[in-house]
């Protein structure tokens, strides 16, 4: 996706035209080309690698990042990089899932601001409670987590390769966290009944749960996807009959139940680039679908664009500037929780 190193600004700044033409105002395009081509300069001289992904704004995803994907995507280009310094575009977990695998390497997370409201949801001491509750139970931490939760964990997964992690554990119980709705969403994909916990849970002296129960879920919540509710799907039925819902499996339950694809975000763009439906709902966040629509100008994509990730929204072409240009913000992962965290980012990566 980036734009060469050796082009010149007036070439960047066409490439960008070329591709981002009537997304975003021309007074932008140009104001990000300057942008972009002072980045791509550093990048080189400095050997790094930039990494994006496929929430960035499209001005960023279409100029600097070497590799742009979901997030299994951007973990496995994270393992086999020789670069140094590496430069995540996305959220805090991801920075830190490069730096987990590239103990040696700097890795630079363009803003501190950039969390998730899944990773804030369950902490170490949450997952070592749970482990005391069910002893024996493995545990699948989606990736969307921070380091010191994977290293409590047996696996992580994500969104793309999560039911078929699942599927490939042979045990009569799963914890599966923090996700809520994607547990639920795996659960009804691998025929597991699940039971949900949540903090004030673990406060209590005993817990009473079904005995068919087979995954444990915890109560945590994308707090872009939650959002998006059946009647959304319903009224933009109404209105495009004939449209495609796509709705990331971080969507409620029923949402994905009302949806007609449910899958990461790479596989969202993929399956709009060889459906021929008329018309795309993207029940995820709103970037993504200029995205699309810069590289497949004829595909029409509905958005609700009232729903944003206030995380990834914070990386921006100027902090990623400033990023290269200071340093910074540095990633750092302690070596005892690197280790842990990495045993069960290995097993994900061996699996998919
Ligand atoms: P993907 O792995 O599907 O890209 O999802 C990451 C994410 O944070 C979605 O909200
Ligand atoms: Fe986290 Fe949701 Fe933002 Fe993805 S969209 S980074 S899950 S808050």
């Amino acid at each position: 996706m980036a734009i060469p190193a050796d082009a010149s600004l007036d070439k960047t700044r066409e490439i960008l035209r070329a591709r981002l033409k009537g997304i975003i105002p021309d007074f932008e395009i140009d104001y990000k080309a300057e942008l972009a081509w002072k980045i791509n300069r550093l990048k080189h001289e400095r050997g790094a690698v930039i990494l994006g992904h496929n929430y960035m704004e499209p001005a960023l995803f279409y100029s600097i990042p070497d590799y742009v994907g979901d997030s299994l995507e951007l973990a496995r280009k994270a393992a086999e990089t020789n670069c140094d310094p590496i430069v995540f575009c996305g959220v805090r977990f991801m920075a830190e899932t490069a730096k987990i695998l590239n103990p040696d390497k700097t890795v630079l997370l363009p803003s501190k601001e950039a969390g998730c409201s899944l990773a804030a949801a369950i902490t170490a001491d949450d997952v070592r409670r749970l482990k005391e509750l069910f002893p024996g139970a493995p545990v699948v931490s989606y990736v969307n987590t921070y380091a010191d939760v994977k290293a409590e964990s047996d696996y992580c997964c994500t969104s793309s390769n999560a039911a078929r992690l699942v599927k490939s554990i042979d045990a009569d119980l799963i914890i599966f966290l923090p996700d809520e709705y994607l547990a639920k969403n795996v659960a009804a994909e691998t025929g597991r009944k699940i039971w949900i916990f949540g903090p004030e849970d673990l406060e209590s002296e005993s817990i009473v749960y079904p005995d068919d129960v087979s995954m444990i879920g915890w109560a945590g919540r994308c707090e872009v996807h939650e959002q998006f509710t059946v009647e959304d799907v319903t009224s933009v039925r109404k209105q495009f009959p004939k449209v495609e819902v796509l709705a990331h499996p971080e969507c409620r339950p029923e949402v994905v139940e009302a949806a007609d694809f449910s899958q990461s975000t790479s596989r969202m763009i993929q399956h709009v680039k060889e459906s021929t439906a008329p018309h795309f709902l993207l029940l995820t966040e709103c970037s993504m679908g200029d995205n699309i629509i810069a590289e497949n100008p004829d595909k029409d994509i509905l958005r609700l664009c009232s729903v944003r990730c206030p995380h990834m929204n914070q990386i921006t072409l100027e902090d990623t500037l400033e990023a290269l240009e200071k340093n910074q913000v540095e990633i750092d992962v302690p070596e005892p929780i690197r280790t842990r965290a990495k045993q069960a980012l290995e097993r994900m990566l061996s699996v998919s």
